[in-house]
């Protein structure tokens, strides 16, 4: 049985928009989830999802007081950059900064740390119109909120994220760097978003400077999507394929650990013709602003080969080969335990820093009994299993400050948009199509994660 370091924060997370609703309220600007919601350019299952999403807003208060009864060490959430600076520079609304302020304040009230991601891909809309993370100037943008935010929650809050799986402005350039690809050239979109990723690179490094002279002592971390990939078979293509992914995948904490690129990836960049513009000084800012700790998400592992005709399977915003080793979620995203001491291991290894899983979780289907009740036993079972693995890296060596499990609460999906793709330990009763009373109700597997965290981790059963 392991033991848990005594403080391991034992936490839960969100991002804003697939909780906050309120899109309006209170002088919000309008982010690019709000336009892609209005004005049609990006198509979504439930039309009025960010509009309301859970009611957070306007519910926090009922929400905390669950995550309190839950035994929550941490939660982890993101700001809502238009809700603070509603045309992303300049004025300040007040009564964003407001919200999030007495938000922590409630947290910290009830034994919670927060744990603040500053940009989970809600670019503000006014940005959004000036290019964006194409625009060189981003990366000042985001220092500037970044900026406020701190300033604001200085006292408040010790542990910072600055993007939100960074990697994935290469998967889905709209929703997390407001790049449409149709509007994008087809030979120009790879050297587009690896434009937009170095701004955001940048960005992030500036922050983590500021942020640790604004909050001394404060922890800023990145946030990696840790797709591991398995090869398929031990053909040395294959492996070389594998590992090519690997790379790519491992690329983004690099610089944010190392402060520099990797050679191997600049080279990458020559070889596909890839032209990033990077300012002299970027290489200083980089070297300026490393991180104190590496933070993933963690779904599920992939899997290549170099056969076209392998099986493939849906994962978390990408397609893979089948491992036909693994058991699979409703929505195809194969499930693999092992793989989360896999990769915690290897970011140990490589970067030698603490580490925090800030996301896993299993998407599924849950049944509401006539009772009420809410029998989830797959969740349980995904999480035990996630979390003895977890244990088992600690016992390894791996150096872990917390775990946080997405989510505490249903929340809607970011890549489907439904809330039927159910996630949390507390249910809400709300469909796909946005009816329902939006109530609140705990899962069994609220109840279990309360003994996990009560037991320090001892307590699995
Ligand atoms: C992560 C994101 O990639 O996966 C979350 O950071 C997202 O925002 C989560 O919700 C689960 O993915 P999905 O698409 O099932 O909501």
């Amino acid at each position: 049985m392991t033991t848990f370091p005594k403080d391991f924060l034992w936490s839960a997370s969100t991002a804003a928009t697939q909780i906050e609703g309120g899109w309006n309220a209170d002088g919000k600007g309008e982010s690019i989830w709000d336009t892609l919601v209005h004005d049609g350019t990006g198509k979504i299952a439930h039309g009025e999802n960010a509009d309301i999403s859970i009611d957070f807003y306007h519910r926090w208060r009922e929400d905390v007081a669950l995550m309190k009864q839950m035994g929550l060490k941490a939660y982890r959430f993101s700001i809502s950059w238009a809700r603070v600076l509603p045309e992303g520079i300049g004025k300040v609304n007040e009564a964003g900064i407001r919200f999030y302020q007495d938000f922590c304040d409630e947290l910290l009230k009830n034994g919670i740390q927060p744990l603040v991601t500053l940009y989970h891909w809600d670019l503000p809309t006014a940005l959004y119109r000036q290019g964006g993370w194409k625009n060189p100037v981003s990366p000042d943008w985001f220092a500037e909120y970044a900026e406020v935010v701190s300033k604001a929650l200085a006292g408040r809050v010790g542990y910072w994220l600055t993007f939100n799986e960074v990697d994935s402005v290469i998967r889905h350039p709209f929703t997390t760097a407001g790049i449409i690809p149709s509007r994008v050239p087809e030979d120009k979109m790879l050297e587009t978003c690896y434009q937009a990723l170095h701004h955001q690179l940048v960005a992030s490094a500036m922050v983590v400077k500021d942020c640790h002279e604004i909050i001394p002592g404060s922890k800023v971390g990145c946030m990696l999507t840790k797709l591991t990939t398995y090869a398929r078979t031990c053909a040395p293509d294959d492996e070389l394929a594998t590992q090519a992914k690997n790379l790519e995948n491992l690329f983004y904490a690099d610089v944010h650990v190392w402060g520099e690129y990797p050679r191997l990836i600049l080279k990458m960049f020559e070889r596909k013709g890839i032209h990033v513009e990077m300012l002299p000084e970027d290489a200083a800012t980089l070297k300026a602003g490393c991180v104190d700790f590496v933070s993933c998400s963690y779904y599920m592992t992939m899997t290549e080969s170099v056969d076209p005709n392998a099986e493939r399977t849906p994962g978390n915003t990408v397609l893979g080969v089948k491992n036909p080793y693994l058991p699979s979620t409703d929505w195809g995203w194969q499930i693999d335990p092992k793989g989360l001491r896999y990769s915690l291991i290897e970011l140990y290894d490589r970067y030698r820093k603490p580490l925090m899983v800030v996301e896993n979780g299993m998407g599924a289907k849950d049944v509401v009994e006539a009772d009420g009740s809410i029998h989830d036993p797959y969740r349980v079972e995904y999480f035990r299993q996630h979390i003895s693995e977890m244990g088992k890296a600690i016992d390894e060596g791996v150096e872990m400050w917390g775990y946080t499990t997405w989510a505490p609460i249903d929340l809607i999906s970011a890549s489907t948009n439904q809330m039927s793709k159910r996630y949390g330990f507390i249910y809400v009763d709300q469909d796909d199509m946005g009816n329902g009373t939006l109530a609140r109700s705990r899962k069994d597997s609220f109840y279990w994660y309360k003994k996990v965290i009560a037991s320090n981790g001892e307590d699995l059963d």
